[in-house]
């Protein structure tokens, strides 16, 4: 009598607190004892904490974490179109041969020609009257930083690399002006021959930048415009 008793009443007692953790919305869990222990409260790379099941965080609202975004990850910054187009990741891809020469071994790689197809892609930066200055100046500092060993700084082909016998086989840029600004960002870009991939060093920007201060270095008067803004040297970098 007494057993069966604490039993109905063990019963009810265990219902009662069970039930109470339901709710009538359907979506709902209902309710979380140790929320912790199933919903991580890692701290998340983009997003904005500003604003918690509803709960405005003024201090911390328009911050993201402070956290390293991933290697590649693309910076959408900015409101200049040209800028934002700049920094998505780049149209032409690897060729299939590059991945013995150049360990690419993430990419996707094409069968298909593409460095050949990029000779029709002009320099995303446009010069002109006001912007040629810094932006040949920016040129010859990433060129002095990244390339000059190599290519010497005259852009001959006899840069320290080459001049003490470690290294051969770099082309005087003399003698590829027939080359479009694309190839060149593609070469540069995704290596060519003995030179390898520049792309985890340089952005786009800066790749375009440095293609600038190699035409001139092919021909002196590059990048310098008449009383008009009218280039001196006929402008190879249409947008396309
Ligand atoms: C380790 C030496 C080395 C470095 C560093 C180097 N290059 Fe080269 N570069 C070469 C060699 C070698 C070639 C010839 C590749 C071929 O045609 O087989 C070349 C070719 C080129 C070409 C011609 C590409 C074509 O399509 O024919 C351009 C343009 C160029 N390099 C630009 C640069 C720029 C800009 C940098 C710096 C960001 C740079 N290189 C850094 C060795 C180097």
């Amino acid at each position: 009598m007494k057993k069966s008793f604490f039993r109905i009443v063990g019963a009810i007692v265990v219902s009662v607190f069970v039930l109470s953790a339901c709710t009538s919305n359907a979506d709902s869990p209902g309710l979380e004892y140790a929320p912790d222990m199933y919903r991580s409260p890692a701290v998340e790379a983009y997003v904005d904490y500003g604003e918690v099941r509803g709960r405005i965080d003024e201090s911390k609202k328009t911050r993201l974490t402070a956290m390293t975004p991933p290697p590649f990850a693309i910076p959408y910054i900015g409101k200049d179109s040209v800028e934002v187009r700049l920094m998505m990741p780049y149209a032409r891809l690897a060729n299939e041969s590059f991945k013995a020469s150049h360990g690419m071994y993430q990419d996707v790689l094409t069968k298909e020609d593409h460095y050949a197809a990029a000779s029709a892609d002009g320099n995303m930066i446009v010069l002109n009257d006001k912007n040629a200055e810094p932006i040949l100046s920016k040129g010859k500092e990433l060129f002095t930083a990244m390339c000059q060993h190599c290519h010497g700084e005259k852009g001959d082909g006899n840069g320290p690399m080459v001049t003490s016998g470690a290294y051969s086989g770099v082309p005087n840029y003399a003698d590829r002006t027939s080359l479009s600004d694309g190839q060149m960002f593609y070469s540069i870009y995704y290596g060519k021959g003995m030179m390898g991939a520049h792309r985890s060093l340089l952005n786009k920007k800066e790749i375009w930048t440095v293609i600038h201060y190699i035409r001139s270095l092919q021909s002196p008067d590059y990048g310098k415009f008449d009383a008009n803004g009218t280039a001196v040297v006929a402008d190879t970098t249409k947008q396309k």
